[in-house]
């Protein structure tokens, strides 16, 4: 038998309410908002509680009430997003509930809120607009590790503040779920004493969920010493590891990967490629397939990509194709792979005519990102992979944006501090993962994650890959994007002048002298992002307010590259 209880959890404005209303009217449950249960009981509003008798005091009506109310069946219970945090209450609503996690940015939840879409007052949140999304971001930060909890995650990462889209997809992904694993869920070895534990035990640094397929991102320095255990979670132990690396990253990290592998007992095999992209082909992938046809690789078995960028397309490649699909794990090695190309599962080759133009959809089974080996990057590639990070920042994240601002200098010092690196990558990394969840083959909103990538890539063209890396043509793209953004009003100019700061803080490039703009230009009108002839252009609003805008005048684009370029 099914479980007969939803309960939703989730921050103070994502929109609780409004899904569960819709899940409730769906089923023909009753609807419980536990803050309206409060209100009833008490006489008094959460808000008007709190200033009266202290947070303490509220807290521990509100424990009463979530308590009593768990016995609830059949119904939907939407909680304040304070309560989760009371262990007795988890542990109340984990008994009968199937517990949902509703996750968007504090960016998009802020506003929300400001739109009025979120139709109480807000009682933690305060009055103060301006530090809105600043209090979210901290209450988020606080309250993660326990919604992590959840049976289940739901993202609902919108582009405009109410999406009557978005809430058709979460109450069908928690319907779906509902019908389908919330038993198994539940079942869960220890899921009940893990709910009740007074300290939420540490999780991965994000989760991707595309409704079809799910998977962690566990991103740490000393990540490969707990591979055994992480391999063991995710069910492949007694699986051969066929590991893809290229000869330097081989050179430096294969042995830790190796050993970890021994040490778990799994066998395996290693095949090394040069490294580079020119090695992003299919003649190299037919070498692999050779080599795993002569290994006798199996269906069941999995195949880890060890390195950048490159060997993660390209091992995703072969692992989506080579007997019609085998497991991958990616373990990124590079800060652009880590929080940018092992997530998300685009896996592709290069054909002479362009770059990505042979490939598909193939999410890994686990991302596991050790900081540890950045320390033996090269310079240039590490901080390449910042601008991607820097992107994720501008279009989703402004508190993501103050700590660049504010740690710039730790991160780019030569003495690696790999905490606050594993803080940086996992919060980036997160970004990444809620909207590739929230959108896996890029029909909208991922399209946001294009930002700079429109002039970058045509930069990058013409440079002919080697004048410019990706990250650095993309900063200069995201400068080219910012740039017709002010032209076209949606932000002022200081922010353009901002932006540039921050890269340049970064030793990002914010023009790219030796490229030529017709060639810029000719590229970018070859570009995949072009649609009907059209060229579509992510731009800002302001930090964590993309939007997808198809009517630039081409003459200001062409102003606009000839500016960056120098000519
Ligand atoms: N699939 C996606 O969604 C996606 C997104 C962005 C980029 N990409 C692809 O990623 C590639 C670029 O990624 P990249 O910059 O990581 O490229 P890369 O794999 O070529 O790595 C860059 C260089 O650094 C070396 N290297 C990597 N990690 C190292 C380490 N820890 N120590 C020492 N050397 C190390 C590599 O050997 C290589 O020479 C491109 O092919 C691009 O198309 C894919
Ligand atoms: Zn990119």
């Amino acid at each position: 038998m099914t479980v007969q209880q939803l309960v939703l959890i989730g921050l103070s404005g994502v929109g609780k309410s409004t899904v569960g209303r819709a899940l409730a009217d769906r089923l023909g449950w009753a609807f419980i908002d536990t803050d309206d249960a409060i209100t009833e009981r008490e006489g008094m509003t959460p808000a008007e509680l709190l200033s009266q008798r202290g947070e303490p005091a509220f807290r521990k009506t509100e424990e009463s009430v979530v308590v009593e109310l768990a016995h609830r069946t059949p119904a939907v219970i939407a909680t304040g997003g304070g309560a989760f945090l009371s262990a007795r209450s988890r542990r109340a609503l984990g008994e009968r509930g199937f517990i949902c996690y509703l996750d968007a940015t504090p960016a998009a939840i802020a506003q929300r809120i400001r739109e009025g879409a979120g139709d109480v007052r807000r009682p933690l949140l305060g009055d103060d607009a301006a530090n809105l999304e600043v209090r979210l971001a901290q209450l988020d930060a606080e309250r993660r590790p326990f919604y992590n909890h959840a049976d289940l995650w739901v993202p609902v990462q919108a582009h405009a503040a109410e999406d009557a889209a978005v809430t058709e997809a979460a109450v069908r992904r928690i319907l779906a779920a509902w019908s389908t694993e919330a038993a198994a869920r539940r079942a869960a070895p220890q899921r009940l004493e893990r709910l009740g534990a007074a300290e939420p035990a540490r999780g991965p640094a994000a989760i991707v969920d595309t409704g079809a397929e799910r998977y962690p991102i566990w991103v740490g320095a000393g990540e490969y010493a707990r591979l055994p255990e992480r391999l063991q979670r995710l069910d492949l132990r007694d699986r051969r590891v066929f590991l893809l690396s290229d000869g330097s990253v081989m050179e430096q990290h294969g042995r830790a990967v190796a050993e970890a592998l021994d040490a778990a007992g799994i066998a395996g095999a290693s095949y090394i490629i040069p490294a580079g992209e020119q090695s992003k082909t299919l003649r190299v992938s037919d070498e692999i397939y050779r080599w795993l046809a002569g290994e006798r690789a199996e269906r069941r078995d999995v195949i880890a990509a060890l390195g950048g960028g490159v060997v993660g397309d390209l091992a995703g490649f072969v692992a989506a194709t080579y007997l019609r699909g085998m497991p991958l794990l990616q373990l990124p090695t590079s800060v652009l792979a880590m929080n940018d190309a092992a997530i998300g599962g685009k896996v592709a080759v290069d054909l002479p005519s362009g770059k990505n133009l042979v490939g598909a959809f193939h999410q890994p089974r686990a991302v596991i990102s050790d900081v540890d080996t950045l320390r033996t990057l090269s310079r240039r590639a590490y901080i390449e992979g910042f601008a991607e990070v820097i992107k994720h920042a501008l279009i989703l994240d402004a508190v993501l944006l103050e700590t660049l601002r504010g740690d710039a200098a730790r991160l780019t010092g030569s003495r690696l501090d790999l905490d606050l690196l594993a803080d940086v990558i996992g919060r980036s990394s997160r970004l990444k993962a809620l909207i590739v969840s929230s959108d896996p083959t890029e029909q909208g909103l991922r399209a946001i994650l294009n930002y700079g990538h429109t002039i970058g890539h045509g930069i990058e063209t013409a440079g002919e890959y080697t004048t410019y890396r990706h990250g650095e043509a993309v900063a200069v793209g995201m400068m080219g994007a910012a740039r017709i953004s002010a032209e076209l009003g949606l932000v002022p100019p200081a922010f353009v002048e901002e932006q540039g700061q921050l890269l340049r803080t970064f030793g990002l490039p914010t023009t790219a002298p030796g490229v030529q703009a017709p060639a810029v230009l000719a590229a970018m009108r070859l570009d995949k992002k072009v649609e009907r002839g059209r060229q579509r252009f992510i731009l800002l609003e302001g930090v964590g307010r993309a939007v997808i805008r198809g009517d630039v005048p081409p003459e200001l684009v062409d102003r606009v590259v000839r500016e960056l370029v120098g000519g």
